[in-house]
């Protein structure tokens, strides 16, 4: 990249804050899932939640949401439901990523675990960048879950049949750090 072109790409990045949702947060996060994810619901391995039996933190900017990552913990396990950023390699997701890694950790959670879909190329490569491991590959999983909520496409990124959930798992170490950050 020449000087002038990082120093263009440098006026454009996004000053963003980190925070956890509130109670208030809600009928905001359900039009977040509306606009985003189809419904304000959400359905992963064919299980729905609605916004408010979520935990969540958002990236914000000038009082904005430029990012949100929802997530609940079972057991000593925690689930991320959704990663949103709107703001694409400005470090949003990365950070979001960080912030539900510690407070699993600070859960007790050894197991930090999220689906994607195989149309998503771009999380494919986030995650494996930041430590993630494949756990599971459910074949013709998307098709059950389109029973619960019919919106789901058909067809995904770069024209791929959405097909299957992929599933990636972090193992938390609880004497150091997650390695979320690249
Ligand atoms: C996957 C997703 C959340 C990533 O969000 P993001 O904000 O672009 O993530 P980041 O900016 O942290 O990282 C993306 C890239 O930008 C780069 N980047 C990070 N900080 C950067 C910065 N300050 N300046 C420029 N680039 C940066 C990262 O190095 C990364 O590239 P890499 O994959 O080669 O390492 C985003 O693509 C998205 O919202 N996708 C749609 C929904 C989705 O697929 N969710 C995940 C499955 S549930």
């Amino acid at each position: 990249m020449r000087w002038s072109e990082e120093r263009r790409a440098k006026e454009h990045m996004t000053t963003f804050t980190i925070r956890r949702l509130v109670a208030t947060d809600y009928p905001a996060l359900g039009r977040f899932f509306e606009q985003h994810w189809g419904e304000a619901k959400m359905v992963v391995h064919g299980n729905l939640y609605l916004p408010h039996e979520l935990e969540g933190f958002a990236a914000e900017a000038d009082e904005q949401w430029v990012g949100l990552v929802t997530f609940h913990h079972t057991g000593t396990t925690t689930e991320v439901m959704s990663l949103d950023s709107l703001r694409i390699g400005q470090g949003i997701g990365t950070a979001l990523m960080q912030a539900v890694a510690d407070q699993a950790l600070a859960h007790g959670s050894s197991r930090l675990w999220l689906e994607t879909t195989n149309d998503n190329t771009h999380a494919l490569r986030f995650f494996q960048k930041r430590g993630y491991t494949l756990a599971a590959i459910r074949r013709n999983a998307v098709e059950e879950a389109r029973k619960i909520k019919p919106s789901i496409p058909l067809i995904g990124y770069h024209g791929i049949p959405i097909r299957d959930e992929i599933e990636f798992e972090l193992l938390l170490e609880h004497d150091q750090r997650p390695t979320t950050n690249v």
